[in-house]
């Protein structure tokens, strides 16, 4: 099978690199910027670190930050009038994903007229280079510094949609360790299985490939070993470099092949209940592998081994579904991941969302991915986690 493989942007690595974020800013000819962040980062003292730095290069800074959970579009474009008020020369994204997809968003509304809305999915794809845009994440999850696109809430319809191409890419990701260290477990938690999910997805979609599976292999390995340090010794600084380069090699795992079922139930769930996106993809994930399994065992035994779930050279398929399935449910158990009905969410309202992942999702699933089989993995989801 042919291979399509692309890591799509540039990215500076490692522990202390936030403060190079004016002299970067300064290299792409930077003078003022719209710094783009949520309450949280703001209360985690980041984003006046941060701003500091920009600052002391000489580069003038103005602040958005309300950025909203599963950003709607009103917001990006709320963020994208307060640049142009400003006559903003560049972006910084700092943050979760939410914060990365409003900076993505926009980056492409400072070029462009509004609404946001007509430059959704393949169809409305800026060709052009806007302005300058840094990302620096704040969790390690999204893995949104490596990927090409953005995720915005489309509120006329209530579904997310994506922006993707040139117009509003990432100019520089600068991923640095030492910003996640005070990030509380439950993001801790929430995030890691986005970044788990991304790494499983990719790896066994339908459009899979041999590069994307060697980065996928290592992001599913990493995690395996370090989402429960990082989750129970928030400061172990190895733990958390450890899962932000497991998400930036997530990122780039799933940039050819793609997401499928964790991730096709994930955003309905998102948009309709609120709930975190990576509590949401990985919310049927036991159940998914189980399914999956008669398609790419061998995969799957990989994905169960890396958890610490050995298995027998003899296994059935069945069996090979069955502990993989277990070792993400321990794992979720280990982390204290939402289920539904930590939500309060009853298994009705829990199946009202099947028809949306039909419509809405990518298929990209090795096995068949119709209504039937979605309220399944739901149901047993529903009873199992
Ligand atoms: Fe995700």
């Amino acid at each position: 099978m042919p291979s399509v493989f692309a890591s799509p942007n540039p990215v500076l690595f490692g522990r202390g690199t936030s403060k190079e974020i004016g002299e970067k800013l300064k290299e792409f000819g930077c003078t003022k910027v719209l710094v783009i962040f949520d309450q949280g980062v703001k209360k985690a003292g980041i984003a006046d670190t941060v701003i500091a730095n920009i600052n002391r290069a000489g580069i003038g800074t103005v602040a958005y930050d309300d950025v909203l959970p599963d950003p709607p579009d009103w917001s990006i474009e709320e963020a994208a009038a307060l640049g142009l008020r400003e006559d903003v020369d560049g972006v910084v994204g700092l943050g979760g994903g939410s914060s990365m997809d409003t900076a993505k968003g926009a980056k492409l509304l400072l070029s462009n007229p509004p609404p946001i809305n007509q430059y959704f999915g393949r169809d409305g794809v800026v060709k052009t280079a806007g302005k300058p845009l840094i990302v620096i994440p704040t969790t390690a999850g999204t893995g949104s510094e490596n990927t090409p696109g953005g995720v915005i809430t489309d509120t006329r319809r209530n579904v997310k949609d994506v922006v993707v191409g040139p117009g509003c890419a990432v100019s520089l990701g600068i991923v640095d360790p030492e910003l996640t260290v005070a990030l509380p477990p439950e993001i801790t938690a929430s995030t890691g299985m986005d970044a788990f999910c991304h790494a499983v997805e990719s790896f066994t979609s339908k459009r899979w490939n041999s590069f994307s599976d060697v980065v996928a292999k290592e992001a599913i390995t990493l995690i395996g070993k370090n989402l429960t340090r990082a989750y129970h010794e928030g400061s172990n600084i190895e733990a958390r470099e450890a899962m932000l380069f497991a998400s930036s090699l997530g990122g780039i795992a799933m940039s050819g092949p793609l997401c499928h079922l964790g991730h096709d139930i994930g955003k309905p769930l998102g948009a309709n209940f609120h709930i975190p996106h990576g509590t949401s993809v990985a919310s049927c994930l036991p159940q998914i592998l189980e399914y999956i399994a008669p398609a790419v065992p061998e995969k799957i035994r990989f994905i169960a081994e890396a958890l610490g779930n050995h298995v027998p050279e003899t296994a059935s398929v069945d069996t090979i579904g069955e502990l993989a399935g277990a070792a993400v449910k321990a794992l979720m158990k280990e982390i204290n991941l939402p289920n539904f009905k930590s939500y309060g969410l009853t298994k009705s309202e829990v199946l009202g969302i099947a028809p949306d992942v039909i419509k809405f999702g990518l298929a990209l699933a090795p096995m068949p991915t119709t209504e039937d089989v979605v309220r399944n993995l739901l149901s047993q989801a529903f009873e199992e986690n």
